[in-house]
């Protein structure tokens, strides 16, 4: 088996909508709209490629996005500063071998370079124990549980510092910069920006 891990290009949206969309209740649903507008938002949006085929990806965001989602609002209200895992699926044939963590510690090598912390949630409604012990064992630990709006499903919000960061602040952005390496320059996505606004609270999107 042949396994990469790399940012997200156009050609992938619809196998990722399919993924995505075949692992209800375990993850909102999402339609092209939605879709297209994480992939030209989104800081971090990467895809597995197993044998030349999408197995799976993960969203993040900065704090600083535009994002109606009321769990990243929470965070945001919060929190300074975060990385904020908007959603994590493997496709359901490839689960339990490992590519869940790959796709965590490459989250966490692209966070700690910038922030103090990841953020996420689990639905606690329905309860759903592996997606539970795949954060707890991975150093995730509740801060807090809430009511989604719209769906009314009780969530777990969830928070990782990362202590690394501090290392990173101290050597490096703290002294102009992190250095220019391929690596670093590698991992950076081209998307727009967002305006630096306040939100109101929106209806949840499900
Ligand atoms: C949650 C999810 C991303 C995990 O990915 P995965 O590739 O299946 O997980 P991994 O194989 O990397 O497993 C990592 C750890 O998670 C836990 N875990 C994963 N599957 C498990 C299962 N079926 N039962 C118990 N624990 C499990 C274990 O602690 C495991 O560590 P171990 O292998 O050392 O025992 C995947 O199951 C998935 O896509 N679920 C549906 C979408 C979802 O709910 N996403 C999370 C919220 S956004």
């Amino acid at each position: 088996m042949s396994l990469k891990i790399r940012n997200v290009c156009e050609n992938d949206l619809d196998a990722i909508l399919a993924i995505n969309n075949a692992t209800s209740p375990g993850i909102l649903p999402l339609d092209s709209k939605r879709l297209c507008w994480f992939f030209e938002r989104a800081v971090y949006f990467r895809v597995a490629e197993v044998d030349g085929i999408v197995g799976g990806f993960i969203i993040g965001l900065r704090e600083n996005a535009y994002h109606d989602s009321s769990n990243f609002l929470w965070f945001r209200d919060h929190y300074p500063a975060f990385v904020y895992i908007d959603r994590v699926v493997i496709a359901p044939t490839l689960r339990g071998h490992g590519l869940g963590r790959v796709f965590y510690a490459d989250v966490q090598s692209y966070a700690e370079l910038q922030v103090p912390m990841v953020a996420c949630e689990v639905f606690l409604e329905p309860r759903n124990d592996a997606v539970v012990l795949f954060h707890g064992t991975f150093g995730f630990h509740e801060v807090a549980q809430r009511r989604m709006p719209g769906n009314n499903r009780r969530v777990s919000l969830l928070a990782k510092e990362l202590c690394s960061f501090q290392f990173v602040h101290d050597t490096y952005l703290e002294q102009g910069g992190l250095p220019r390496l391929a690596w670093l320059e590698n991992a950076k996505r081209t998307c727009r920006q967002d305006p630096p606004v306040s939100l109101p609270q929106a209806a949840e999107h499900v």
